[in-house]
């Protein structure tokens, strides 16, 4: 194709995000010879284990010469994070939880363009041509049932009755050439809506996006309201719309600057043993199962494409750890906000916890009640719904990023006999490990504690012990001539200026 019709885009976003992580001196390109399989996930999952990972750009890979592939690309880096929501670095990871929290109150609708200027049309293959087994697809762990070409991945659908169109990741496992599995989650909106076509007697028309903008890939993995479309938070969160052009195979909008794109269908009733695939909880979460398809009609790529990729394992190297934290954390504080509970100082899903395990509430109790209250909806907001076991509320002193913090509240303030309630038949996943016999699965359960001072006796519990903050500043101001090897931290936990003098 002509080069001057791409002259209205000539970068991927992924390109662009690229750019400015690896002048931050955070990507790493690979420039030897690696194998999707297996090789590729295994030099992540060393590396990405270590604080401070770089993202790693895969630019020679076995098979697929001319193909890149990019892993780690938040892992636990809050920096990376950052960039992918279009803001510089912060120190707290709380902080950056803040902004995508007040982001997420805005929405601004893509915007359409001529499909022609969209670099994604590079490359046009439909009919005998398909074959999706040229991209890069890892074989991630090795009793994964086959290679998933989508991981990190924006899968689009229409729900047929309302219109809305959803974006989510859900994992694809390569069945051929030309079809591709579809595993959602009992709940998640692209089963909702194939369910809809499918009890319509219609095949579900879908597009399968990778080499995504970082941002796309946060909108979704965000469980947001089911009548709600993550495009639309793409442009609040980014502050511009994304630009779409019409898929003629499915008229889904398709995102103008992913680097490839396929379109298709899944067709009613048609399964096939899909998994098993080594998963976010860092187990293989059920054996290979009976999963949907995806029939693809159309395939589009930018020449040289990269396609992105999530490792899930256990530990700092898990694609769903601290990005996922940060979305559930972002997300749950956006919809107690909005559901107008007061007092709210933060809310947290502990990455140490698998980035979905454990959520944290910080609230200052304003009322009788308050902290039940709080609990109970970061437990079942949409955020915060899907499979997270256990949610803790703490009052406001505690930092709910500060996992010591947090235990030492539980420790100390909550009473196991009074402040912890069960909910039971949850939402959840077949994908729970501890789900057994599995037969009993999707059905979760959750534990609510409220590790807040008991509000009943709020005015007579025993006081903390906190520093004089004049003595706190004397301290800090003759640190050096203490001869210590660490800097004096910054703490703010201080008993009110008027405490007595004492002789
Ligand atoms: C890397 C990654 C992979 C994921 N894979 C799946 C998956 O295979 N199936 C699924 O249902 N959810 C998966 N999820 C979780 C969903 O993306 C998430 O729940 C999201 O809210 C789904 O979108 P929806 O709310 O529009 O359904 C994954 C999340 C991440 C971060």
């Amino acid at each position: 194709m002509d080069e001057k019709v791409f002259a209205g885009i000539n970068q991927s976003d992924l390109d662009a995000w690229i750019e400015k992580v690896e002048k931050l001196g955070q990507l790493k390109r690979i420039t030897a010879e690696v194998d999707p399989d297996l090789e590729t996930s295994t030099l992540t999952y060393m590396v990405g284990r270590e604080e401070g990972s770089p993202a790693l750009l895969f630019e020679n890979i076995k098979g697929h010469p001319g193909h890149k592939a990019v892993y780690n690309m938040i892992g636990c880096n809050l920096d990376r994070f950052c960039i992918a929501i279009g803001e510089e670095p912060v120190d707290h990871p709380l902080e950056a939880a803040q902004i995508l929290k007040d982001k997420m109150h805005l929405t601004e609708p893509p915007v359409e363009i001529d499909g022609a200027n969209a670099l994604v049309n590079q490359n046009i293959e439909t009919g005998d041509d398909i074959d999706i087994t040229k991209f890069p697809a890892p074989r991630m762990w090795p009793l994964d049932g086959g290679k998933y070409l989508g991981t990190a991945t924006a899968v689009i659908t229409r729900d047929p009755e309302n219109d809305r169109v959803n974006v989510g990741t859900y994992r694809q496992m390569i069945k051929s050439k030309d079809e591709i599995g579809l595993y959602t989650s009992p709940g998640k909106d692209a089963g909702l809506d194939r369910d809809k076509w499918w009890a319509m007697g219609k095949p579900m028309p879908v597009a399968l996006c990778y080499g995504i903008d970082p941002l796309l890939f946060v909108v979704a993995a965000t469980s947001f309201a089911k009548n709600e479309s993550e495009y639309d938070y793409y442009g609040g969160i980014g502050g511009s719309p994304l630009e779409t052009f019409t898929g003629d195979v499915t008229g889904l909008p398709l995102p103008a600057r992913a680097e490839i794109i396929l379109e298709g269908h899944v067709y009613p009733d048609a399964t096939f043993a899909e998994g098993p695939f080594g998963e976010f909880t860092g187990y293989y979460g059920r054996p290979a199962g009976e999963t949907p398809y995806v029939k693809v009609e159309k395939v589009r790529y930018r020449d040289d494409p990269t396609l992105t990729c999530a490792l899930m394992a256990d530990g700092k190297a898990n694609e769903a750890g601290l990005f996922w934290a940060m979305l559930r954390a972002a997300k749950v504080w956006n919809d107690l906000e909005k559901m107008g509970v007061p007092g709210l100082q933060g809310a947290w899903s502990v990455p140490e916890a698998a980035g979905w395990g454990i959520t944290v509430v910080s609230i200052k109790q304003m009322y009788a009640g308050h902290a039940s209250q709080a609990v109970n909806l970061a437990a079942q907001c949409m955020g915060g719904a899907y499979f997270g076991k256990y949610v803790i509320v703490v009052d406001e002193d505690i930092d709910p990023t500060n996992v010591n913090e947090v235990l030492w509240a539980m420790a100390t303030r909550s009473r196991p006999s009074e402040s912890i309630d069960i909910l039971r038949e949850t939402w959840s996943t077949y994908l729970d490990p501890s789900l057994n016999p599995p037969e009993i699965r999707p059905w979760g359960s959750k534990c609510l504690i409220n590790a807040c001072m008991e509000y009943k006796h709020i005015n007579d519990f025993s006081p903390r012990t906190k520093m004089s903050e004049k003595m706190y500043k004397a301290v800090v101001e003759r640190w050096d001539e203490y001869g210590l090897d660490s800097d004096a931290p910054n703490l703010n936990v201080f008993e009110d200026a008027d405490f007595p003098e004492k002789v």
